[in-house]
């Protein structure tokens, strides 16, 4: 049996499982099987080394331990630089971070390029650094609007791209391409709550990207329409992230379809 999973704490909720183990259904890869495993932050390193030794292929890695697993294995260039890594490979040893390119696959997907537009982003926590950093390197002019402003500024600093780090009023003024809510708000059970200030208007014919995918359609989401702009929500994001995975570890191109519609049964679950 080739075994690969996702580690995190608490883990419950995952939507990764179905979605792995939909695409190997598909495949007629009975022999390979994703688990889920609740992982308490003590023992991240030697949960790491017995997964090893038990036969493990790779690992997914998800909160609170995405940071943590840098210390344990060898992380990639984009891994290092962003300081945290969501995917595993035991063979190699080697760890990266696919939420960038899950990012920027489904932006492409849906047929937006940010080479040379405004983009702001909103957050600096380790998902919004995995943004800039895909986001700086596609091209895009980058402010940063975070509700702390000095974690903003750290985030330019180590990752060493060009941004600025601005507030909301100052970001939206002018031509603004795209916004990438990269923060958790107005997640699941929160769904009332929005990281956009309602007295500040949305740049004209802005596209926004939200992260979030639990509600399908955010407050933010629903801000932007109103105000005659795109939205979009992130599960596009996390299929994609899974797919780019899912191919590390097994050399096979993933039925990006199959997971998608693996993810929307399971958030359909009541
Ligand atoms: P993740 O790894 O998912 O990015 P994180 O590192 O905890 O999680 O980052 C969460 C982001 O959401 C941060 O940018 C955080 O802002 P702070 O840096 O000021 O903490 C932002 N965030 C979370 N709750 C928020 C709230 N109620 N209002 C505004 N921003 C919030």
């Amino acid at each position: 049996m080739n075994k690969v999973g996702i580690i995190g704490w608490p883990i419950e909720h995952s939507l990764s499982p179905a979605m792995h183990n939909a695409a190997f259904a598909a495949l007629g890869m009975t022999d390979w099987y994703y688990d889920k495993m609740a992982i308490p932050p003590d023992i991240v390193g030697l949960s790491l080394r017995e997964l090893r030794d038990h036969g493990y292929i790779g690992i997914n890695v998800t909160v609170p331990h995405k940071e943590a697993v840098l210390r344990y294995v060898r992380a990639d260039e984009r891994a290092q630089l962003i300081g945290a890594a969501n995917t595993i490979d035991f063979r190699t040893n080697i760890a990266t971070n696919t939420d960038v390119i899950g990012l920027m696959d489904d932006l492409a997907a849906h047929g937006i390029d940010v080479e040379d537009r405004n983009v702001i982003v909103l957050g600096a926590g380790g998902a919004a650094r995995a943004a800039v950093y895909g986001l700086a390197e596609a091209g895009a002019n980058l402010a940063i609007v975070n509700r702390t402003l000095e974690k903003a500024e750290r985030l330019i600093e180590e990752l060493r791209v060009d941004a600025m780090p601005m507030t909301l009023d100052k970001a939206a003024r002018g031509k603004v391409h795209l916004i990438v809510n990269c923060t958790s708000v107005g997640m699941h059970p929160n769904v009332d709550a929005t990281p956009w200030d309602e007295a500040i208007p949305f740049p004209k014919g802005v596209t926004l990207y939200d992260m979030v995918y639990r509600p399908a359609v955010t407050k933010l989401m629903r801000q932007v329409e109103a105000a005659g702009g795109r939205a979009i929500g992130g599960l596009g994001m996390l299929v994609r992230q899974g797919a780019a995975a899912f191919t590390i570890w097994t050399g096979k191109e993933a039925p990006v379809d199959v997971m998608f519609q693996a993810l929307r049964d399971e958030l359909e679950k009541p």
